[in-house]
């Protein structure tokens, strides 16, 4: 099983980032202890500040992987270009939010992205995207 995970901007920032929202741990501690927890599974690991940059890498594996754990960051509110690369795509989409973006600001109450996913998570935590990787697995 071939999956990705793929973070849109700031997620980069993850440990340092407004630790009381995201949490403590950076993306590459925690994509390691989710390396370990399944370690048949192949799993691929992408981040991007840049809109077009999600775009393309949607497009370069969304017709081969398995399934893609997305968690758009603030392009989740705004870019009709990740919605349109989702709908485009044959690979299963999970949206991921760490925060509950339901319990936030109003602007991040809607998600553009979220109605060609699959499903969407939000405010588990990280834990959030060990879910998501379950839910595809499980499939
Ligand atoms: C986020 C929620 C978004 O509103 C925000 O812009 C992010 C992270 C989350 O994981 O909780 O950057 O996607």
């Amino acid at each position: 099983m071939k999956i990705a995970i793929i973070n849109g901007p700031n997620l980069n920032l993850l440990g340092k980032r407004e630790p009381e929202i995201y949490g403590k741990l950076s993306f590459d501690e925690y994509f390691e202890t989710l390396k370990a927890q399944f370690p048949k599974v192949e799993l691929s690991y992408f981040q991007s500040n840049v809109e077009g940059e999600i775009v393309n890498q949607l497009q370069a594996i969304g017709f081969e992987y398995d399934g893609i754990i997305l968690n758009g960051a603030a392009y989740t509110h705004y870019s009709y270009a990740i919605r349109d690369a989702i709908a485009a795509i044959s690979t299963p989409v999970v949206e991921v939010h760490i925060s509950n973006i339901y319990a936030r600001e109003e602007f991040r109450h809607k998600s553009v992205t979220g109605g060609q996913a699959v499903g969407v998570i939000t405010g588990l935590g990280m834990k959030g995207y060990e879910l998501a990787l379950r839910f595809l697995l499980e499939r």
